[in-house]
């Protein structure tokens, strides 16, 4: 083998090496969340409907996952996010539908109507700190990022979508709440999304 094919040759190998190297670090991220996050019966069920852990879920912390393609965020929010929620007057929303598809249509978009109650009810502990909703923006559909924007929610960066702590588009142009989907808890660590 002459020095140049020998260059080559290395070269290849490189190239080779470097590219297989990136695809593994692209399908792990898109692929981990799946299979952390879906409850192994979830396949059998065709993605109609899947069971999520959120034993895992902190205050103050969220869990995305995704459903029918699309995330869903999961958020156990802090009693102040819930406080400042609450204190927002209906009628001063740009959306004051609940946009809840858990309530009949025209449910106001008070704080109570959009979060998730727990399966004993939400009196308990914690009751009224879990939101579901899903992440994608009702503007163009970009996934709007958690904990940021004028009122400590969501921010949807591509046009400037201020979503609050409830998930109501407070400022920018997207026309409507974030839409909660058909979610229940099936037990104090389980919700069933669908
Ligand atoms: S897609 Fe979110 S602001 Fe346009």
């Amino acid at each position: 083998m002459s020095h140049a094919d020998e260059h080559q040759g290395t070269r290849r190998d490189f190239l080779y090496y470097a590219t297989a190297g990136a695809a593994v670090v692209v399908s792990g991220a898109a692929v981990w969340p799946l299979v952390n996050q879906m409850n192994p019966s979830a396949d059998v069920q065709a993605l109609a409907s899947i069971r999520v852990d959120i034993s895992g879920v902190t205050e103050g912390t969220q869990l995305t996952v995704l459903w029918q393609g699309k995330p869903v965020f999961i958020r156990y929010r802090t009693d102040e996010e819930v406080a400042a929620a609450q204190a927002v007057d209906v009628s001063s929303l740009p959306d004051q539908s609940a946009e809840n598809a858990n309530l009949a249509a025209g449910a106001e978009a008070t704080d109570a109507n959009r979060a998730l109650a727990t399966s004993t009810g939400s009196d308990e502990e914690g009751g009224e700190n879990w939101l579901v909703m899903m992440g994608v923006c009702t503007h163009l559909g970009c996934v709007p990022l958690g904990e940021q924007g004028d009122f400590g929610g969501w921010f949807c960066p591509c046009h400037g979508s201020h979503y609050d702590t409830a998930g109501r588009i407070r400022k920018g142009p997207a026309p409507r709440n974030l839409p909660v989907p058909v979610a229940s808890f099936l037990d104090a660590t389980t919700i069933q999304l669908g």
